[in-house]
C-alpha cells in the first residue's frame, strides 16, 4: 500500500515545550540502546523515553512503506508521551523515513547515518568496509553519502544479514555470530581495508567479537557519541536543555512492542541499567493486517 499523501493537516499540532520533558529515543529494537548509552554519557540530566519496536524488528527485512509507517507511528506515540525531541536511533528508519517524520512531527528530530565521512577522513589505506542493513545500503540517502564523501576512498558495502536478529536475542558472541562476522569481515581485510563503519546501531554491541576477529587491523567507526553531541546542539538551539539545577539524572523509561525480556537483559548486561520494560501496543496502518508480524 502506498504511503498516505502528505498534507499540513497530517502534522501533529505543536505542543508547549518544557525543558524538563524527556527526550524520545526510538529504534526497531535494541540497537538504539547503544545511542542511549552515549546520550546518557553526554547529557546525564536529560530524562529519556526509549521505545523499541521489537515486535516488528528487524526493519532491514521490511519494505520501505512498512518502515515509514512504523517510524511515524512510534514518533507520534512518543510525542503523545510528552517527548520534547526525538532521536531516530536506527540507520534503516532514518534512511527510509526521516524526511516524512520530520515533516509530520512537531518536535525537533535527530537521525543517524553510517559514518562514511569520518571513515573517509581517517582511512589511511583508502579502503573501508561498511556493515549495515540491506535497506540502509540501497537507500538514496546512503548513496548520496557515498557520492559526497567517498570520491577518493573505496567503500566495501556488506549487508549484515543475521546480525540484528542475533543482538535482538542478546547473542553478541556465539559461534554462529562469530562465523557470520568472519564471513563479512575477512573479504574486507583481504581487500586492504583499515576502517570499518558500523552502519547499524545494533552493531556496537558486537564490538568485542569484531575485535576478537580483526584485532586492531580495522578502526571501528561508531557514530553514537556524534549523535549525542548533535542532540545536545539541537536541544540548545531550541532552548530545550533541562535546567542543570533540576537535580540528579532520572532512570530512563523503557517501552517495547515485544515482551521486553531481551531489552531488560541487554540493558542490564551491557549498560548496567536495571530496567523495567513496559510492553505497549502502538497501532499503525500497516500493522492492522494479520500477517504483519512476519518479517
Ligand atoms: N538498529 C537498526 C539500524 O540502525 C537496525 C535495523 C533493523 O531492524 O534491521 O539500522
Amino acid at each position: 500500500m502506498p504511503a498516505k499523501p502528505l498534507s499540513s493537516s497530517n502534522r501533529l499540532p505543536a505542543a508547549a515545550v518544557h525543558a524538563n520533558a524527556p527526550v524520545g529515543i526510538f529504534d526497531s529494537g535494541l540497537g538504539g540502546l547503544s545511542v542511549l548509552r552515549a546520550v546518557r554519557a553526554q547529557l546525564p540530566d536529560e530524562a529519556i523515553l526509549y521505545a523499541a519496536d521489537s515486535l516488528y524488528a528487524p526493519y532491514g527485512e521490511r519494505d520501505d512503506d512498512f518502515i515509514a509507517d512504523r517510524t511515524l507511528a512510534i514518533g507520534e506515540w512518543l510525542v503523545q508521551q510528552g517527548a520534547k525531541a526525538l532521536v531516530v536511533a536506527c540507520n534503516t528508519a532514518t534512511a527510509q523515513s526521516i524526511a516524512l517524520v520530520r515533516e509530520r512531527l512537531p518536535i525537533p528530530l535527530v537521525g543517524v547515518e553510517p559514518g562514511i565521512k569520518p571513515a573517509a577522513l581517517q582511512s589511511k589505506t583508502r579502503v573501508a568496509g561498511v556493515l549495515a542493513t540491506q535497506v540502509t545500503l540501497r537507500s538514496a540517502r546512503f548513496q548520496g553519502l557515498l557520492e559526497r564523501y567517498a570520491a577518493d576512498c573505496r567503500f566495501l558495502c556488506q549487508p549484515g544479514h543475521g546480525l540484528v536478529q542475533a543482538v535482538e536475542r542478546c547473542d553478541t558472541g556465539s559461534a554462529e555470530v562469530r562465523a557470520l562476522l568472519h564471513g563479512y569481515l575477512q573479504p574486507m581485510l583481504d581487500a586492504g581495508a583499515d576502517t570499518l563503519v558500523l552502519g547499524c546501531t545494533h552493531y556496537p554491541f558486537l564490538d568485542e567479537t569484531i575485535r576478537d576477529i580483526v584485532g586492531d587491523r580495522l578502526m571501528l567507526i561508531d557514530t553514537s557519541l556524534a549523535i549525542a553531541r548533535q542532540l545536545e546542539r539541537v536541544l540548545d538551539q531550541h532552548g530545550m536543555r533541562v535546567p542543570a539545577e533540576s537535580g540528579a539524572s532520572v532512570a530512563p523509561r523503557f517501552f517495547s512492542t515485544g515482551d521486553g525480556s531481551h531489552q531488560q537483559k541487554l540493558a542490564a548486561s551491557l549498560l548496567h541499567i536495571d530496567a523495567t520494560v513496559e510492553q505497549v501496543t502502538i497501532p499503525s496502518r500497516r500493522t492492522s493486517t494479520p500477517d504483519s508480524r512476519a518479517a
